[in-house]
């Protein structure tokens, strides 16, 4: 939504000073005072704004601000210096006119912050894109860097300018800005070694040791400390509000921004560092032999330090703070400097240094913001010079600054007073002159080349002989004595002889903004800005690129021996170039006022802005103002610019453009007293009229357009209607002979299917006829045939009987020749196997007769020796062979080859028995005792039993166990165990067979070496126990059964019970163990083993056979024993 504020509308007091009723000092400064107490810091008088500081941040400088202000007419909205800035750059834009905005004002009244705001604006409106915002971008980047250098903190102003800048601002056509230019202006360099009380050093020595990291310090050879650096004031090191550290980080941002290179910065840094050092260097006496006193350095080690930093040579430094070298013309002299020249030199190269620097960093800024092409430009400047200063102490600098301002002075009054009144005069415009204060006297008194001030400081500085500040003082007060602006105790003015306010050691001017007390003490030495060249030779053959740059008087290859420009004179120069470049553009003030002493918000004092309001002449302005006019243009592009307003002179005047100009204000009704005829210019009294006439012509302009826009509309609709009829017919066109097109080849398709119907129907007509014909044709044809074939059967007939005559009789004639052939193959046959059997008969009878001469050799040697020869190789074949079938090593393999050759049957046969007696022998070298006893058994066994009983095969592959009811280790056994005395040789459970009825009952069997034991099988319990030498045979029987009985001899003790019959499967294991047990025992007889199938046992006193019969089918799978009758036990085993 657009605001919209008149300067009229709301308005706090007046914010034009013109419209003031009634205009007076007093009314002036309440008006500016209602204004600020309201924060309404800006106020008008006319196109003049007046700026009060605020010292306080207001919200008035948004985006949306800008947006307010931007295209609007000057005196629309409430002033505000964004207006101003408008106003400025829509004339540059539009009536292609260079612009300067001057602002003006003391010290701290907020000159450069009004620079700033106005810089901003132009960029926030002009054009953007990439590369017009890098171009911005470096344009207001530029600001802190050289405020970092550049400024200082004062009494004044915490962040006062020390140096005055003017910057050129370039645009194209279009008002996109394309680069820019500064110059800078006199830099107070004294600051630099010293400090007035309450101020400090320059921005850039604080935010660097604040600001830069801890390695940077060091590389630097800094301290984060201020107290270690003379050069820094201590007593007003930080200031309120003002962050160093973060300051030297936007710095570096900024540095970064407008292009500087890292190395450059670096440069730069350590020539800071440099003159903190140079600062430290301190000087003592030396006597020597001549009574002066020659300068040594105290302490070497800052020199050293300072030296490391440029990479000077420490000597050639320390000796050019010890002696000077003056040289003239061919003549080179070196005296001695003693402490205080010393101090001199070191100051003296201190401020050189770092004001050199200043300007290098100026020019280097240049280099990048330049503009890049080399079209026409449209400039705006900006001027933003260190305002006028009045100090305790006022110097050489002070001098300088207020000159400076001076000129300004000169500049608003010539373009805002003498030459607008004396413009009426010409114009022949009725005009009531107007008094005011033209300060060109006090200027002359400065800058008058044969008298003025600098003139003379300048002339004392070229004089030979002693020159102080005092010769210069004495000058002035014979030479200016008489101006009237020119105050001096010892000046041939009596009246000031008295004036104890004024010290014999001063001046005093009386400036336009009020007198100033100069203090002559350093004068001269400033003017002259000495540096003896011993130093500037030394920093000449630095090591450091950036500080060889800043002394390239040190070259010792260019010695000048002219005296360089003096400071005063350079500065009028520069000045002069600055005021003739302004001259040329239209100018824009701002005039800054500062509302109170002590940096405060919201203080008023009356006193110092009524002394502000009147040096700056604003009354004048005022006054000068309401009794002329606002505006003026000259007649033709008044005319040009409002003709439309008017219908006699719209769209073409053809008469002189006055009476034009006339017909048009009458034609509008304007009053008369709101403007008047000049001879070339119409002037208009009051803004207000003027904006009267720009809204009529806004208007008239929107109706112009809506015109212009209805007839180009309507113009535009009907070439487009024309067009669409034009298309129309075309298309109409088009399409009928489409229509017609299809229409033809519809009625073309049909003709053709008509057409080819009939053409059908004919062709098959045709066909028809040639396929008759055709058919007619073929049986012609095919009878011809037939008939052919008969005939040439026939034919063939008759010529096969010709050809079976010729075959019988070739065959026939065949068989003869086969028959004339065989008989001569025969004969042939015949005579050959003759040939050959005479060719055999012969070829036997040759054999014959060798083998006849070869016998008699042969008989006679090789016979026999083939022979043996013949034998050997059989043996050795025969051996060969036997290797390579020999049987396993087991003993029971029975496999042997069979013998290849009969003579060696024998040999066969005896080899054979060897390698098994061989084996057998390697099979037992293998055995254990254990196991030889047990094979031995088994080796008694099959002697016993082998082919006698049919039991026999099946316990060869038992192994005899010896204990089979574990007698020792069963608990159940233990007292059986313990009745026997000897080593169980076989315990195992038999049957013990009852003599009654044949059954079975179980029994142990124990075996020992004395004797064997029958003993209960659940109990343990003894039954029989018989010592070995009452047994006298066992029976067995030949079959395949367990029965065995035990014989008793007669008469002993344990035969009172009769023999044992006995049952068990392990027959052959308990007798064989019972015969060697004997056997083994030499003190009785052996035991004797009966086989056979009947034997007799001895029950106690009957005899009963006991016969083995092979049983019936019926009771096959079991050996049973039967009782037969009282002599007859039969047992039945089944058959094998
Ligand atoms: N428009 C403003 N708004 C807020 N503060 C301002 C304004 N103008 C000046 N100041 C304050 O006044 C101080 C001095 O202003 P400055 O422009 O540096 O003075 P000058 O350049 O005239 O010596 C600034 O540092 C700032 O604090
Ligand atoms: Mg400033």
């Amino acid at each position: 939504m657009e605001v919209k504020t008149s300067l009229l509308d709301n308005m706090i007091g007046v914010g034009d000073m013109v419209l003031l009723e009634p205009l007076s000092e007093e009314s002036f400064i309440e008006n500016l005072k209602k204004r600020f107490d309201h924060n309404e810091i800006y106020t008008y008088i006319g196109s003049v704004v007046i700026s009060m500081n605020p010292y306080k941040s207001l919200s008035i400088y948004s985006a949306e601000k800008v947006e307010e202000y931007r295209n609007r007419n000057f005196y629309e909205l409430s002033p505000h210096i964004y207006a101003l800035a408008d106003e400025a750059y829509r004339s540059l834009r539009h009536q292609d006119k260079d612009q300067c905005i001057l602002i003006t004002g003391e010290s701290g009244a907020g000159k450069t912050e009004a620079s700033k705001f106005v810089m901003s604006y132009v960029a926030a409106v002009c054009g953007k894109g990439q590369e017009v915002n890098k171009v911005k971008e470096q344009l207001l980047q530029s600001n802190p860097v050289l405020e970092a250098f550049g400024n200082a903190k004062t009494v004044r102003n915490d962040n006062s300018s020390r140096f005055g800048k003017y910057m050129d601002i370039e645009f194209d056509f279009k008002g996109d800005p394309l680069g820019g230019v500064i110059s800078n202006y006199l830099l107070e360099k004294s600051r630099v070694v010293k400090q007035p009380r309450g101020e400090r050093n320059f921005h850039i020595f604080y935010q660097l040791l604040s600001g830069a990291s801890d390695d940077m310090l060091k590389k630097l050879k800094l301290d984060r400390d201020f107290s270690k650096y003379n050069y820094l004031s201590l007593d007003s090191a930080t200031v309120n509000g003002l962050d160093d550290a973060a300051s030297f980080r936007t710095v570096r941002n900024a540095m970064q921004i407008v292009g500087f290179m890292e190395d450059e910065v670096q440069s730069i840094l350590e020539l800071i560092a440099a003159v903190l050092k140079l600062g430290n260097i301190e000087f003592k006496p030396e006597s020597r032999v001549n009574g002066f006193d020659e300068s040594r350095v105290k302490d070497k080690n800052d020199l050293k330090e300072m030296c490391e930093l440029l990479g000077i040579e420490q000597s050639v430094l320390e000796r050019a703070f010890s002696f000077r070298t003056v040289e003239a013309k061919m003549e080179k002299v070196s005296t001695t400097l003693n402490v205080a020249q010393a101090y001199y030199a070191r100051d003296a190269l201190a401020k050189n240094l770092y004001s050199r620097l200043f300007t290098w960093l100026v020019n280097r800024i240049n280099e990048s913001i330049k503009a890049q092409t080399k079209t026409r430009k449209k400039v705006m400047g900006v001027l933003d010079i260190y305002g006028f200063e009045i100090f305790e102490d006022n110097s050489f600098e002070q001098f300088i600054i207020n000159y400076c301002n001076e000129k300004l002075q000169q500049i608003f009054i010539e373009l805002t007073l003498r030459e607008e009144q004396e413009e009426y005069i010409r114009e022949g415009i009725e005009w009531t002159n107007i008094e005011y204060f033209n300060n060109a006297i006090i200027c002359d008194l400065i800058e008058n080349n044969k008298n003025g001030i600098l003139a003379m400081l300048d002339e004392e500085c070229l004089r030979p002989g002693t020159v102080t500040d005092e010769t210069f003082l004495d000058k002035l007060n014979t030479v200016c004595a008489e101006h009237q602006h020119f105050e001096s105790r010892l000046s041939k003015n009596s009246k000031f002889l008295t004036d104890h306010s004024l010290p014999h050691n001063c001046f005093r001017i009386q400036h336009y903004a009020g007198k100033v007390l100069y203090r002559v003490e350093g004068f001269v030495d400033k003017n002259n800005d000495l540096l003896y060249r011993d130093l500037s030779q030394a920093m000449y053959k630095a090591n450091h690129n950036l500080i060889k740059l800043l002394f390239p008087e040190g070259n010792p290859a260019k010695v000048n021996l002219k005296r360089p420009p003096t400071a005063g004179f350079q500065f009028r120069a520069s000045v002069g170039t600055l005021m003739k470049n302004l001259l040329t553009k239209n100018p824009n003030y701002i005039r800054c006022i500062k509302p109170n002493d002590k940096k405060a918000a919201h203080i008023f004092t009356d006193s110092l802005v009524c002394h502000q309001v009147r040096y700056l002449g604003l009354m004048e302005n005022v006054r000068v103002r309401r009794a002329g006019y606002a505006f003026r243009q000259a007649y033709e592009p008044c005319l040009e610019r409002y003709k439309m307003l008017c219908k006699q002179t719209w769209p073409h005047w053809k008469g002189p453009a006055r009476e034009g100009v006339e017909v048009l204000l009458s034609d509008l009704q304007v009053p008369a007293e709101e403007f008047a005829y000049g001879r070339s210019k119409i002037f208009i009294r009051n803004p207000r009229t003027l904006f009267f006439l720009e809204e009529k012509r806004r208007q008239c302009l929107e109706d112009l357009a809506a015109l212009i826009q209805k007839i180009y509309r309507g113009w535009k609709c009907r070439t487009h209607f024309l067009l669409l009829k034009k298309s129309q017919v075309v298309v109409a066109a088009w399409y009928r002979r489409f229509a017609q097109q299809k229409k033809y080849q519809k009625i073309r398709c049909s003709a053709l299917v008509v057409q080819s119907f009939i053409r059908g129907w004919k062709a098959r007509k045709l066909l028809r006829e040639l396929k008759h014909k055709k058919r007619c044709e073929e049986a012609v044809t095919t009878i011809s045939a037939y008939w052919h074939g008969t005939q040439a059967r026939w034919e063939l007939r008759r010529l096969k009987k010709e050809a079976w005559n010729k075959h019988a009789v070739s065959v026939i004639w065949a068989a003869w020749l086969g028959t004339k052939a065989r008989r001569e193959l025969k004969r042939l046959k015949e005579e050959a196997r003759r040939k050959h059997a005479i060719a055999v008969i012969w070829a036997y009878w040759l054999g014959l007769k060798v083998r006849r001469e070869y016998r008699k050799f042969f008989r006679a040697n090789a016979g026999k020796k083939i022979y043996d020869f013949t034998i050997q190789r059989i043996i050795q074949k025969y051996y060969l062979g036997l290797k390579k079938t020999m049987p396993s090593m087991s003993p029971i393999d029975k496999s042997w080859s069979t013998c290849p050759y009969g003579f060696l049957d024998g040999t066969h046969q005896e080899l054979r028995r060897i390698f098994h007696l061989w084996r057998c022998k390697k099979y037992r070298s293998q055995f254990t005792e254990e196991k030889k006893a047990t094979y031995e058994e088994k080796l008694a066994a099959s002697e016993l039993f082998k082919d006698k009983k049919a039991l026999y095969p099946s316990s060869v592959s038992q192994p005899f166990k010896g204990d089979y009811v574990e007698i020792t280790k069963n608990p159940k056994y233990q007292k059986l165990n313990s009745l026997v005395e000897d080593k169980v040789l076989l315990a195992d459970v038999v049957s013990k067979i009852n003599r009654a009825n044949g059954k079975g009952t179980p029994r142990i069997f124990l075996l020992t070496k004395k004797c064997l034991v029958l003993a209960d099988q659940k109990t343990g319990q003894v039954k029989a126990s018989v010592p070995l030498p009452d047994l006298s045979s066992v029976f067995v029987s030949t079959q395949n059964d367990g029965f065995f009985a035990l014989k008793l001899r007669e008469g002993a003790t344990s035969a009172a019970k009769g023999d044992y019959l006995l049952s068990s499967d392990r027959l052959i294991e308990i007798i064989t163990k019972l015969y060697c047990t004997g056997a083994a025992s030499a003190e009785r007889n052996q035991i004797k083993i009966d086989i056979s199938d009947e034997f007799l046992v001895q029950f106690k006193q009957d005899k009963v056979c006991v016969k083995f019969i092979q049983g019936t089918p019926k009771n096959s799978n079991s050996v049973s024993c039967k009782r037969k009758n009282n002599r007859l036990l039969e047992v039945s085993v089944p058959s094998p």
